[in-house]
């Protein structure tokens, strides 16, 4: 007969937030179990690839407020790792200032930044093209520059919380280790695996894009869209070249569009060549089975001409291709969705739930905010915004 495991948190989903999660609540001597359904580190969810962007610009002021608070948690990561998790060189955001993406509007990012005192610099085309390489640029583009955005080392931010969680004396990660049923047992939840049952009165859940295979167990889903998300990585040919982590905002032109973001050369990740990617994707899938580490080849094709248009001291073709894979909110704003279970689930304030977002600039201070939540049932971080269940969850039963 396979003994039940107890637990006092069960976190389900062992990527950047599962882990930053366990960190968390190893700090406040919590005895907690991650359930990975993969391998820790794995290529196949949100954590998949190494960098992210760390910027500040966002059209909400809130937005500006969730990363400022996210940086003392992300020093505080630093301490315990010799890897350089922020390597900072500034975010650049330009184009057309009419448009509103889904990352915002220039402007109204120039309007929070400032309601936060965060200070930043304001470009005409011409200057983009002088001091950040860019070429080609439409007369109306305008930039904006703001000096703490970084390229995220993903991966050894990921391999420090690891590192941690398997020092720690509170934390047991199993990997391999699909959820395959949750049984509500008066206060409890058994949670199940091939590997084993394991009981505890808190789970938080956060298994990236894999979120309703999870959810469905109590009896609800989430309406997310899913993304395969591509990235290219080309061959400097200009060695004195070197980009900022930057974002064009631009209006689709027929079915591209016509976003792209990119990266500096950064050592952790393919050194000699930088990473470019489209922010939009051609054909969302319908079921985290479709994912695929083949990106879809018209986005590269957009992407590869964006690149020779615009870009200098680079070779034309894509040397590496890779993919990501993300769930995001329906929400046109694809924002975080930090919430409790819906309450058709009994003890809903027991399942703390992170799902959907651009997250990578919050991991350290996201795993706080989802623990305060599992252990206190509240945060004194302003969630508001966050707390979208009603809108995105509905009910299997
Ligand atoms: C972000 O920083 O949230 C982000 C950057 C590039 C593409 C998508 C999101």
């Amino acid at each position: 007969m396979l003994m039940k495991e107890n637990y006092d948190v069960i976190v389900i989903g062992g990527g950047s937030m599962g882990l930053a999660t366990a960190y968390h609540l190893a700090q406040r001597k919590t005895k907690t179990l991650v359930l990975e359904r993969f391998s820790f580190l794995n290529q196949k969810g949100s954590s998949a690839g190494v960098s992210r962007q760390f910027r500040i610009p966002y059209p909400e002021t809130y937005m500006v407020k969730m990363v400022l608070n996210a940086i003392p948690f992300w020093r505080e990561l630093q301490t315990h790792t010799s890897a350089r998790l922020l390597d900072t060189v500034g975010t650049l955001w330009f184009g057309d200032p009419k448009v509103k993406s889904s990352e915002g509007n220039i402007g109204e990012a120039e309007k929070a930044l400032k309601a936060n005192k965060v200070k930043f610099t304001t470009l005409d085309a011409r200057q983009i093209e002088q001091q950040y390489h860019f070429k080609d640029l439409p007369d109306n583009f305008t930039g904006l520059f703001q000096a703490d955005g970084a390229s995220i080392d993903l991966k050894a931010t990921l391999e420090t919380l690891l590192k941690s969680n398997q020092n720690s004396g509170d934390v047991t990660l199993k990997e391999d280790s699909p959820v395959t049923g949750i049984r509500q047992i008066g206060k409890l939840f058994e949670v199940s695996t091939s590997q084993g049952v394991y009981v505890s009165e808190k789970l938080v859940m956060a298994p990236g894009p894999y979120v309703d295979e999870v959810t469905r167990f109590l009896g609800f889903s989430t309406e997310v869209i899913y993304w395969n998300m591509t990235s290219m990585y080309f061959k400097k040919t200009d060695p004195k070249i070197n980009y900022p982590t930057w974002f064009v905002f631009q209006d689709p032109v027929g079915p591209s569009g016509n976003e792209f973001y990119g990266f500096p050369e950064v050592s952790w990740d393919h050194p000699g060549y930088i990473r470019v990617a489209p922010d939009f994707v051609m054909k969302p899938l319908t079921d985290p089975s479709q994912r695929t580490s083949i990106p879809n080849q018209d986005e590269v094709e957009y992407t590869c001409a964006w690149v020779k248009k615009h870009m200098s001291g680079l070779h034309p073709k894509p040397y590496f291709e890779s993919t990501c894979f993300v769930a995001l909110s329906q929400d046109q704003n694809k924002e975080l969705i930090i919430d409790f279970a819906p309450d058709s689930v009994p003890n809903h304030r027991n399942v703390v739930i992170y799902a959907t977002g651009w997250a990578g600039k919050f991991v350290p201070f996201l795993g706080k905010i989802l623990s305060d939540l599992a252990l206190d049932g509240k945060t004194k971080y302003d969630i508001s915004h966050f707390r979208l269940g009603d809108k995105i969850f509905s009910s299997l039963r």
